[in-house]
């Protein structure tokens, strides 16, 4: 159908581990070999494109491994849960850019935070502000209605209820954790220590309740350029009210493009991986850490990554670009 028409946006949804991004991923695929077409990533706990705490795009031309160009917006936290405003906003402007970029297709992956009522009002919006043409959702019994009522009598969104298939596998929150802490330590492997004026800078976001070293250290933030793209992430070592002077660590980039701060709701420690019991293992300054997702906090159970992220759970990380 999509193929057919030669355009449209389809807005995927299912609770977590339902096959999604794999669908995701065949469709965008399938898709650009015809044209341009858009991947964005909007979940933001178990991202495939980019770090977590960021919506991503991606836009391919035949080649899944090799996007066109890419595009970040932060949201700041891992769930949208008290970011709807950030998410959304990101969603939003992705849209738009693929647009603008002449993409013709877009697919949409959705967070897989779905059951209470807020999350519930999180899709609805998100159905809502994108207008995709299709909602595609994956689903195990009738999990996905009190979304999917909402729009049933849309005049032009049409929705296609699938059954999750058998093959499907379910994780344990513990490997998302993992997951998303790999994905954090990835990206930050290559980090190096950045020093910057804030003068002259836009800073906004979560700012801290008070300009302790404990409340700033570790603080994931994002560098946007001058449309609130992110240019990079980085992790705050220090903010210096005396000389008005930020430093952090982050991965080597351009920082001429550089126009605001954005500031996020986690404090990363990626020394101190998820399920290790330490003392002091817990959100500094009640911010969010990456212990935290959709599900809430859960019990500790040892686990390394070097014992347990990968090759040991069978089928672990989704293939992925970016
Ligand atoms: N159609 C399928 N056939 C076989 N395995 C699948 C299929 N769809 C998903 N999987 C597997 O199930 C797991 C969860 O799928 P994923 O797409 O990551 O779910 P979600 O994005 O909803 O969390 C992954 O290990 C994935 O490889
Ligand atoms: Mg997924």
């Amino acid at each position: 159908m999509l193929l057919e028409r030669g355009s449209g946006i389809v807005y995927v949804l299912g609770a977590a581990d339902r096959g999604k991004t794999t669908f995701c991923r065949w469709l965008s695929g399938r898709l650009s070999e015809t044209d341009l077409t858009g991947f964005l990533d909007c979940d933001i706990g178990q991202s495939t494109l980019g770090p977590p705490a960021t919506v991503g795009l991606a836009l391919y031309r035949g080649n899944l491994d090799a996007p066109e160009s890419t595009f970040f917006k932060f949201v700041g936290a891992v769930t949208p849960s008290g970011h709807m405003v950030q998410e959304l906003v990101g969603a939003l402007r992705l849209k738009e850019k693929a647009r603008e970029e002449g993409a013709p297709f877009l697919i949409v992956d959705s967070p897989g935070w779905v059951v209470e009522p807020a999350a519930q009002e999180f899709h609805v919006r998100m159905i809502d502000l994108l207008q995709p043409d299709l909602v595609i959702g994956f689903e195990r019994g009738p999990e996905l209605e009190g979304i999917l009522v909402n729009f049933r009598r849309h005049p032009r969104i049409r929705i296609i209820e699938c059954p999750v298939p058998m093959e499907v596998m379910e994780r344990k929150r513990d490997w998302r954790r993992l997951y998303r802490f790999q994905r954090f330590s990835q990206y930050f492997e290559n980090a190096v220590p950045h020093a910057r004026f804030l003068s002259g800078l836009g800073v906004h976001g979560r700012m801290p309740e008070s300009f302790r070293e404990e409340s700033w250290h570790d603080l994931l933030i994002a560098l946007c350029d001058a449309e609130m793209m992110v240019v990079v992430l980085g992790l705050v070592d220090r903010l210096d009210l005396v000389t008005g002077t930020l430093t952090f660590r982050a991965p080597p980039h351009d920082a001429h493009r550089v126009a605001t701060v954005h500031v996020g709701s986690l404090q990363l420690d990626l020394s101190n991986p998820p399920g290790r019991v330490v003392q002091g293992n817990r959100p500094r300054s009640g911010r969010q850490s990456t212990l935290l997702d959709e599900d809430g906090p859960g019990p500790q159970v040892p686990v390394s990554p070097a014992s347990g992220g990968r090759a040991d759970r069978g089928r672990s990380v989704p293939d992925q670009s970016g």
